[in-house]
């Protein structure tokens, strides 16, 4: 019996009915989601400081993601407290905004993150608390996050390694959240935006940066259930979860890469790009993908088998973690200067 005819008498069968109709359901689920992403695009977006307030605290706004986002609120007319570990560097960002954006105020709090739950973190914390009493707080940005040791198997580093990288992405998260919540509840407004990441919803796993991926399971556990917790008292809380983003996070991965054509571009958006995005997904909903591209590669991988994307997934991060020895080696030879710890 030759294909077609085989085909034919398939087609006839309940099962390839029924497997049809799933699969038509799934492939119209998956472009709705689009459609709707790319409607939210086109819609006005939200006015976020009449909608939740005059002010915006942001974690991490040195660089990266966090600068862009900084910039973007600031473009919006948000006033901003800045909230980081290097004086310096946040009177940079400070200067910048004040200089860019006529009439926007801003405020500086030194925090090393990976310091809470220690004295000096408790004291970075009562700043906090203090620079944002008084203040018309109407959105929070849970930013600040390190992926470094990168590339490792949990045995190889020691554990005080990933002790911090806890601290940075989950406790301090949970801190600062505590620190702002008591001012929107008392005010009834307020939106906290929790910086997780694409790799706890594109993917099953993200092997050799176990602990990373762990921590960013919690960021957007945490948000989902706040979201639940606060809707009702005016608080909308969302854990925003993109995948790669050109930041100095992944400019090492990003450099031993191929060249960027328009395609990576998409795929991997400018933290400023990311940022005009971020914004317009500020309370739609309690998690999501903001940047289009991220959102595409979501949906493919919703086609692909977990075990594949696991092997894939295995594949690539071994590669980085073969050129992260080679530059670690390099640096012991004395070629490169050593970097400072996330
Ligand atoms: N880039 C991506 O592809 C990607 C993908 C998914 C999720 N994310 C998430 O997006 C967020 C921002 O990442 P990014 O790519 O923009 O990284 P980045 O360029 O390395 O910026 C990280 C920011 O966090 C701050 N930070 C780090 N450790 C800190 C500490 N102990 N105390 C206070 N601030 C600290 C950094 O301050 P310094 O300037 O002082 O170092 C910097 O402002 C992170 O939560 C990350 O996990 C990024």
């Amino acid at each position: 019996m030759g294909s077609g005819a085989l085909l034919l008498q398939q087609r006839e069968q309940p099962w390839f009915l029924v497997l049809a109709i799933l699969g038509a359901v799934y492939v119209a689920a998956a472009a709705f989601q689009v459609l709707a992403h790319i409607a939210l695009l086109l819609r006005r977006p939200t006015d976020l400081r009449r909608r939740y307030g005059a002010w915006a605290v942001v974690t991490g706004p040195t660089s990266g993601i966090g600068r862009s986002v900084a910039l973007e609120l600031a473009r919006l007319g948000l006033n901003l407290v800045l909230v980081g570990r290097d004086p310096a560097k946040l009177h940079d960002i400070s200067e910048t905004i004040s200089a860019t954006h006529d009439g926007v105020r801003t405020k500086t709090v030194v925090l090393d993150l990976a310091l809470v739950t220690t004295p000096a973190g408790d004291a970075g914390l009562a700043r906090l608390r203090e620079a944002v009493s008084g203040l018309d707080v109407g959105v929070l940005v849970n930013n600040a996050g390190v992926a470094k040791p990168c590339a490792v198997y949990l045995h190889e580093v020691d554990v005080e390694a990933w002790v911090r990288m806890v601290r940075v992405n989950l406790w301090s998260l949970t801190e600062v959240t505590a620190a702002v919540l008591p001012g929107m509840v008392e005010r009834g407004r307020g939106a906290v935006v929790n910086i997780g990441s694409g790799s706890t919803e594109a993917i099953p796993s993200f092997p050799l940066y176990t602990v990373y991926a762990a921590s960013k399971r919690y960021v957007a556990q945490f948000s989902r259930s706040l979201y639940v917790e606060y809707r009702s008292k005016g608080i909308d809380v969302q854990c925003q979860a993109p995948l790669f983003v050109e930041t100095k996070m992944t400019s090492v991965v990003a450099r031993s890469g191929k060249r960027r054509g328009l395609m990576s571009r998409l795929m991997v958006p400018t933290s400023d790009a990311y940022a005009g995005a971020a914004a317009r997904w500020i309370g739609h909903g309690p998690v999501c993908m903001p940047n289009l591209g991220h959102r595409l590669q979501w949906c493919l991988c919703s086609f692909v088998p977990d075990r594949l994307l696991d092997a894939l997934r295995l594949r690539e991060n071994l590669r980085q973690r073969a050129l992260f020895q080679r530059l670690r080696s390099a640096r012991i030879n004395g070629g490169l200067p050593a970097r400072k710890q996330g």
